[in-house]
């Protein structure tokens, strides 16, 4: 992606080779700020505070996290701490143990004075290889709208709704969501999209909406809640949404509120695709309900509001009564029965364990449906 013309991934080496630079996302949309890693507590305190956030750029500063231990100390016990450390900072998107373990396994039979170099290498392989996964996956979404621009003759632009941000943002580059609204943008297809707000850290409002400008794409922010009314006025054409962890059999773990949308979709007849590269699947589960862990993050996300003063300060408000309890689940799962299609680097397939072993036959043979 492309911010004020400059070429440049979410993360990538700092100009050392060693140190990794990445974009302060608490700090969109008002100010683009980079901020360099330089060891293992840095990247734990990014992943954590949500300096970095998404699933897949997640799991690439884990990746880069056990990189910057390895430079400070190759030990085994030292390369146990990193994959401890950064595995406690956020519980549910499967992309971090799934980056840990390809860590690990690519580490543990190398020689502590050869680690740090295979480190390195092992996260830039991960990184290549999920943008190489979105730009897949937009590919594949960019044939669904064409195919679904189709059969609308005359009625555009082609009105596309997302949930939190599953943008360049979120993955190292491209997205997964916002892949094929890009691509389909860059080649000429009108479309529109309705950028939910995304409560309580507003990563629609703040970092979608910021993307989809930076890019040129129209879009409009609404209120979380305001998805089921356009959809009833036929306004909305197709959600595309992200996935933190999906299971073997298509059910889908994303962003509070994801649910919501999905069942005002099926009421109305419109389609809802989840984007996601296979480093989202979790293999081992079959019931997101009743086995994905769903982080609850601290209630001031809820209680207050942060934003930018009229004078450019960046201020932060209580939006409710001080007594009040907060409860904030930071995910929910949409079960695959709601969901139309999983767009994957492979192609597009039925949220089942039928439709992703079709496309995933090296998975065949794990665990059965309950
Ligand atoms: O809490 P966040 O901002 O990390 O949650 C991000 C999402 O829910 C995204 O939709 C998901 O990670 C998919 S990113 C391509």
């Amino acid at each position: 992606m492309k911010v004020d013309g400059v070429v440049r991934r979410s993360i990538q080496l700092a100009a050392d080779g060693r140190s990794v630079e990445i974009v302060d996302q608490t700090l969109l949309p008002h100010r683009f700020v980079t901020r360099t890693l330089r060891n293992l507590a840095d990247a734990v305190e990014a992943i954590g505070s949500m300096r970095v956030r998404g699933a897949p750029l997640i799991g690439a500063t884990a990746a880069y996290g056990v990189g910057l231990q390895m430079r400070e100390e190759p030990s085994d016990a030292s390369l146990k701490r990193a994959i401890e450390d950064l595995l406690a900072t956020r519980p549910t998107a499967v992309n971090l143990p799934w980056a840990l373990e390809e860590m690990r396994s690519a580490l543990h039979d190398v020689p502590p004075a050869a680690r740090e170099e295979r480190a390195y290498q092992r996260a830039a392989e991960i990184c290549d290889e999920d943008v190489e996964n979105c730009r897949a996956i937009g590919e594949h979404g960019l044939r669904l709208i064409e195919a679904l621009r189709e059969t609308r003759t005359g009625r555009d632009p082609l009105n596309v709704l997302t949930h939190c941000n599953a943008g360049w943002l979120a993955t190292v580059d491209w997205g997964t969501a916002l892949a094929p609204i890009y691509l389909a943008h860059d080649r000429g297809i009108p479309i529109h999209v309705w950028v939910d707000e995304t409560r309580p850290r507003n990563q629609g409002a703040s970092l979608t909406a910021w993307e989809l400008g930076e890019h040129g794409v129209p879009h409009t922010v609404i209120a979380d809640s305001a998805g089921g009314h356009l959809m009833q006025r036929g306004k909305v054409d197709l959600c595309i949404t992200g996935s933190d962890r999906t299971t073997a059999t298509g059910d889908v773990c994303n962003k509070i509120g994801t649910y919501l949308q999905a069942l005002a979709a099926r009421d109305n007849a419109v389609p809802f695709y989840t984007a996601l590269p296979s480093s989202s699947i979790d293999w081992t589960l079959s019931d997101g309900i009743a086995e994905i862990p769903i982080e609850e993050r601290d209630g001031s996300e809820l209680s207050c509001v942060r934003g930018r003063t009229a004078d450019g300060d960046t201020v932060e408000v209580a939006v409710l009564p001080a007594s009040s309890p907060v409860a904030n689940p930071g995910f929910d799962i949409t079960p695959a029965r709601l969901v139309t299609g999983l767009i994957t680097e492979r192609g597009v397939c039925e949220a089942s364990r039928a439709g992703l072993i079709g496309l995933f036959p090296e998975r065949a043979g794990g665990a059965s449906d309950s």
